[in-house]
């Protein structure tokens, strides 16, 4: 199906240079959208003249048309744990996480779970995410298959485990090895779904994991390998007796080949210069969590230190450590963060932190994160005066950023008014149905 869409465009067309990220906006434009890509973008002036004038048209003048969100870290089976009282990293996962992980040997749990997670990102403008499943192979089933039936894209992974966890949560290095690569061979590349090679964090892999680990990074280059690193002090130095052999605790991952590109290390709290050098020049990717960081008390990422050496940057929810699954909410704590650190975020920067840096952070800049001509068709339409509050400060907003910023500070799943997927329509509220004033709405 072919039609366009109008309203004020923002978006992130080019990488941030030295200066930061870039907005680019057009008050009054349109995306024609065909077969699920983006065929053109441009001023209302030029898009609705001659034959394509003729093409259904979805009016959102008035709303922001800005690209689907990317989640770059988010653990679906801790959906249910969001949100629970105290504790920090090593103590969380003991007393909620492993508990509501165990549940998915049930297929059945896994399924409803999937659904539900894959709608809530949906309702919150995610349209793309890094998410990990369980140690057991059915909950990778379970989202895959579920994202697929949305046609969303996203990336996903079996939990590597088989050392200081719960015995049913246990797999062995020859099992982690196996069932990955079935899963790889089963889902990497179908439809729009990628696989990603997922150890829990170094304590939970034996060497002999770590070593099966590295072997699945080399044979499947072009698949994600996803973890976490130096996000709790108790956690480095719990790395530090487990592997006295290495330099640091990224160390231990570079030391089994798994610091390369497409590599994603959620967290990155705890690293040193030497850390950052080698992830910038192996093209790792660090996950920036901030709601997680502050909700576990693990500490401060520094966003602006990161870019500075070099880093790729994702930002993630992190749900169920992270407290909310709206990017809106999660670039505002990203904001706070780097206010705290003395080096606050512009909304450009925010906004490249929602679409265009996941999209980087995935290498996926060349079909999602930002608009272009033969990019995939994943947007979503944002209200930014949606609730009584938030109308009466976007009242006082003069520019596009000013807009923006007050968006990215007051937002949330509210402010989201229609969900586009590969071109088709995944959530319309009834505001964004009054807003979209044509009769043939695709999807
Ligand atoms: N480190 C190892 N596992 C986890 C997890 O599930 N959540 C967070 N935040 N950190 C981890
Ligand atoms: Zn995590």
């Amino acid at each position: 199906m072919t039609y366009l869409v109008r309203g004020t465009l923002v978006h992130c067309p080019v990488p941030p240079g030295e200066a930061g990220a870039e907005l680019e906006s057009i008050d009054d434009g349109v995306l024609l959208v065909e077969k699920g890509r983006i065929a053109r973008i441009g001023p209302a002036s030029e898009l609705l003249t001659g034959e394509l004038s003729s093409l259904p048209l979805l009016d959102y003048r008035g709303r922001l048309i800005m690209p689907g969100m990317v989640d770059v870290h988010v653990h679906y089976p801790q959906t249910d744990i969001i949100a629970s009282y105290g504790e920090q990293l090593l103590e969380w996962l003991n007393r909620y996480t492993f508990p509501a992980e165990a549940a998915f040997a049930d297929t059945a749990v896994a399924a409803e779970t999937a659904e539900f997670f894959l709608d809530e990102l949906l309702r919150n403008g995610t349209t793309s995410a890094l998410v990990l499943g369980t140690v057991h192979p059915g909950s990778v089933d379970a989202v895959f298959g579920a994202a697929e039936r949305r046609g969303m894209r996203l990336a996903a992974g079996k939990v590597l485990m088989d050392r200081n966890a719960p015995g049913n949560l246990r797999d062995s290095a020859a099992s982690a090895y196996r069932d990955s690569r079935e899963l790889i061979e089963r889902w990497h590349g179908r439809d729009r779904l990628l696989y990603a090679i997922t150890p829990r964090f170094a304590p939970t892999s034996s060497e002999a994991q770590l070593v099966a680990v590295g072997r699945l990074a080399r044979e499947y280059p072009d698949a994600y390998l996803h973890t976490h690193v130096a996000e709790n002090r108790a956690e480095v130095e719990w790395v530090r007796e487990l592997f006295p052999g290495s330099r640091s605790y990224l160390d231990v991952y570079d030391g089994h080949g798994l610091v390369r590109e497409r590599s994603v290390f959620a967290h990155c709290i705890h690293l040193d210069d030497d850390d950052r050098r080698r992830m910038a020049g192996q093209g790792a990717v660090a996950a920036f969590c901030p709601t997680s960081n502050l909700f576990l008390g693990s500490g401060l990422f520094d966003y602006a230190q990161a870019r500075a050496a070099g880093v790729r940057v994702g930002l993630a929810t992190d749900v169920g450590a992270g407290t909310s699954f709206s990017m809106f909410r999660t670039a505002a704590e990203a904001y706070k963060v780097s206010a705290l650190l003395g080096r606050p975020l512009s909304a450009a920067t925010l906004l490249y932190l929602c679409t265009r840096a996941g999209a980087e952070a995935l290498y996926l800049d060349d079909r999602i994160g930002w608009f272009g001509a033969g990019m995939e068709a994943d947007f979503i339409v944002a209200h930014p005066g949606a609730t009584a509050m938030s109308r009466r400060r976007d009242r006082r907003s003069g520019t596009i950023a000013e807009r923006l910023f007050a968006l990215f500070m007051l937002g949330d799943d509210r402010h989201v008014e229609a969900v586009f997927v590969n071109g088709s329509n995944r959530l319309s509220t009834d505001a964004g149905r009054q807003a979209g004033r044509s009769e043939q709405r695709p999807g």
